[in-house]
């Protein structure tokens, strides 16, 4: 993080900015008196810093996902800025010139990002998209799955072009890559595991809990099914920010355990094998119900796929 007070004497603000920065960025508010900045981009800055003049180019994301962050960054942080009473409007003659002569190269354009095949695609929802009414809306689901699951892809596909990971699997990628492709990877992985966790309304109405060995395992592990489900859930109400919650076994003594991670942490990395998963990013529930995470999971666990769980039990 940067103090603002460094830029007082600044025209135009730039900076470059990690997706996962934007992310939490939109989500807890800018303080106004920081800037969020890459590492990476500090000597950078600093550079430009000697330079007033000229405008750093904005490498943000250009996937569905981080555009309206990084609107909500922009908006946040220039008002951030105009409060210091140093800075032009963005629409002043002064800065508007500065931008037509160095225009910032802002990758949110799409018209800029280069057209090519796709070689990570999503897989098709294993349901239709209001099957899951009325405890997760078709809306919910169809933002969810069309702009956040195939932006991760899109991303994905964008950011390892040219490089090994391009022909890795997911599991593969998720296992060694780190920073955005992993991330991007795991979010791919991680949503296509979560709709498979879950089963239309009208089938998981008539279905029951865990059963057989699966069942077995979680009264070895947990005392009881009713005591891991308040357990699990319990750790997903209290998940701080952004993350998945998971049922896991240990290959070493198939013991089951509940594993949590933060933005796009997946059990694979950690050598364990996913069950189960919660997706608790705001994204998941927040047109539905707002802020309330715990109304959101009392009506997703009536949704759970038993035998898609059970199926993945060694
Ligand atoms: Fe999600």
């Amino acid at each position: 993080m940067i103090d603002k007070p460094e830029w007082h004497d600044r025209q135009w603000f730039a900076t470059t900015v990690r997706d996962s920065d934007l992310v939490k960025t939109s989500r807890a508010a800018v303080p106004p008196t920081t800037v969020l900045a890459d590492r990476d981009s500090h000597s950078r800055l600093r550079h430009e810093e000697r330079e007033p003049t000229t405008v750093l180019p904005i490498a943000v994301n250009a996937d569905e996902n981080t555009e309206a962050a990084f609107a909500d960054f922009t908006r946040a942080f220039l008002v951030a800025a105009n409060a210091a009473a140093t800075i032009p409007s963005v629409s002043s003659p002064a800065v508007l010139q500065q931008r037509a002569q160095a225009p910032p190269e802002s990758v949110c354009n799409k018209k800029q990002q280069p057209a090519r095949t796709m070689p990570f695609e999503v897989k098709p929802l294993p349901y239709a998209k209001n099957a899951l009414e009325p405890h997760i809306s078709q809306e919910t689901v169809e933002t969810h799955f069309e702009k956040h699951h195939k932006g991760y892809a899109t991303k994905l596909t964008q950011i390892t072009e040219g490089k090994p990971e391009a022909t890795m699997s997911l599991e593969d990628i998720i296992r060694t890559a780190t920073g955005p492709i992993f991330n991007n990877a795991a979010q791919v992985w991680n949503h296509t595991f979560y709709w498979e966790c879950m089963m239309p309304t009208a089938a998981a109405s008539s279905g029951g809990g865990p059963s057989g060995a699966l069942a077995a395992a979680l009264e070895k592990s947990f005392g009881s099914v009713e005591a891991f489900k308040k357990a699990f859930i319990d750790r997903a109400a209290a998940h701080f920010g952004s993350g998945w919650i998971w049922l896991v076994q240990r290959p070493a003594d198939g013991g089951l355990e509940i594993w949590e991670g933060h933005d796009a942490a997946n059990p694979l990395k950690a050598g364990l094998r996913p069950l189960l998963t919660v997706d608790v990013w705001e994204h998941a529930y927040y047109i539905d119900r707002r802020n309330r995470r715990a109304e959101y999971l009392d009506h997703w666990w009536p949704l759970v796929n038993w035998a898609f769980v059970a199926s993945h039990l060694k």
